[in-house]
C-alpha cells in the first residue's frame, strides 16, 4: 500500500487469517484492518453510518486513514477483529493495492513485518522477514513510509487511536473539534498500542545533541566525531524522513549495529507528521 507493505488474506478465509497471526507472531488480541475498495463496500459492514463518515472518507479515501466503527458481527470473522464488536477499515490508494482489491476485496492486512519489528516499506524488507520465496507484489518503495492514521468512533465522536500519515490538525480542521487521543488507560483502547513496536535489534538512544560514533541523523547536518551516520534525509523534510524511517531502522540491523544515537533535534514536534515521526522513534528506542 502507499503507507507500508501489508500481509493480506481474504476476509472470508479464516485459515489464511489464522496463518497471518502465526507467521507474524502476532498476538490474537490485536485486530486486523480490513482493506476495501470504496465507501459503499465499507457501509455494508456497519451497524450505522457514523457522523462525519462521509466527510472523512470524501476527504481521505483512498488514502492513509483507517476508521474503526461498530460492525455487523456476523459479516466479519471474529479472528480478524480479535473478537471486538468493531473493525477498522481503509481504502488504500496505491495502484497495485487498488488493482488487487478490484479483483478480490475485501482483504485483511496487517503490516508485512514480524510482530514488534519495524514495518516493511520496501519489498526487500518483506523478504528479509518472511523469506525470498514469499509471495510478494512488488510496488516499489511505499510513498508515505508510515502507517495509516487510525480514528475510532465512539459516542458520536471520533478519537485518535494511532498517529500516522495524516496529521491530527487535518482531522481537527475537517471535523471542527479537537480529535482527542485514546491512550492505553482510556476506553476504548487500540489494542496495537499495548504491544512492542517498530524496534530494531540495535539499542537506540534519543538525543538533541548526539555525540555517539554511530548516529541516525540528517543529511544536511555534520556530526563531529561520528564514524557512521544513517541518514533519514533532510532535517526540514518530514515526508522524506517518514519515507526513509523504517528503512533506516532496518539498515541498523542489516549492518549489525548494536547501539546508535538518534538525532531528535527536529524543527518542531508540535504538529503534523513531525509528531508521528517522533512517536515512532520513541517506540523504536523504548521497544
Ligand atoms: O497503513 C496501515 O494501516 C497498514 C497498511 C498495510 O494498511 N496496516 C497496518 O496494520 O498498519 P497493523 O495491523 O500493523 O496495525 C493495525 C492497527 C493495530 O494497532 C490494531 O490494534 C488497530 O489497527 N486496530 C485494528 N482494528 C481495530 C479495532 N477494531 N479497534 C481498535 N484498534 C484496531
Ligand atoms: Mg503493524
Amino acid at each position: 500500500t502507499e503507507t507500508v507493505y501489508g500481509l493480506a488474506a481474504h476476509l472470508t478465509s479464516e485459515s489464511a487469517i489464522k496463518k497471518i497471526f502465526e507467521i507474524k507472531n502476532r498476538p490474537a488480541s490485536n485486530p486486523l484492518i480490513i482493506h476495501i475498495q470504496n465507501q459503499a463496500e465499507c457501509i455494508k459492514y456497519l451497524t450505522e453510518i457514523p457522523i462525519d463518515f462521509k466527510v472523512l472518507t470524501d476527504a481521505f479515501w483512498p488514502g492513509p486513514l483507517t476508521l474503526v466503527m461498530p460492525i455487523k458481527e456476523e459479516l466479519i470473522p471474529a479472528i480478524a477483529r480479535a473478537n471486538l464488536a468493531t473493525a477498522g477499515f481503509r481504502v488504500p490508494c496505491h495502484p497495485i493495492a487498488q488493482q488487487l482489491l478490484a479483483k478480490i476485496s475485501p482483504l485483511v492486512a496487517p503490516s508485512a513485518n514480524l510482530s514488534g519489528k519495524p514495518s516493511a516499506t520496501r519489498s526487500d524488507h518483506v523478504e528479509k522477514d518472511f523469506g525470498i520465496d514469499f509471495p510478494l507484489l512488488d510496488g516499489g518503495a511505499c510513498s508515505h513510509g508510515v502507517e495509516s492514521t487510525i480514528l475510532i468512533y465512539q459516542e458520536k465522536r471520533w478519537y485518535l487511536a494511532r498517529k500516522g500519515a495524516i496529521s491530527k490538525e487535518a482531522l481537527d480542521y475537517l471535523l471542527g473539534y479537537d480529535v482527542e487521543a485514546i491512550t492505553v488507560t482510556t476506553k476504548p483502547v487500540c489494542p496495537g498500542q499495548l504491544f512492542r513496536h517498530y524496534a530494531p535489534k540495535a539499542s537506540l538512544t534519543l538525543s538533541k545533541t548526539p555525540s555517539h560514533k554511530i548516529i541516525v541523523g540528517f543529511s544536511d547536518r555534520i556530526y563531529e566525531g561520528a564514524v557512521r551516520v544513517f541518514s533519514l534525509g533532510r532535517s526540514s523534510h518530514p515526508e522524506e524522513i517518514a519515507f526513509n524511517l523504517y528503512d533506516v531502522l532496518r539498515s541498523l540491523d542489516a549492518e549489525g549495529v548494536e547501539e546508535a544515537e538518534v538525532d531528535i533535534n527536529l524543527p518542531t514536534t508540535e504538529y503534523g507528521l513531525w509528531i508521528t515521526i517522533l512517536e515512532r522513534l520513541q517506540k523504536a528506542a523504548n521497544g
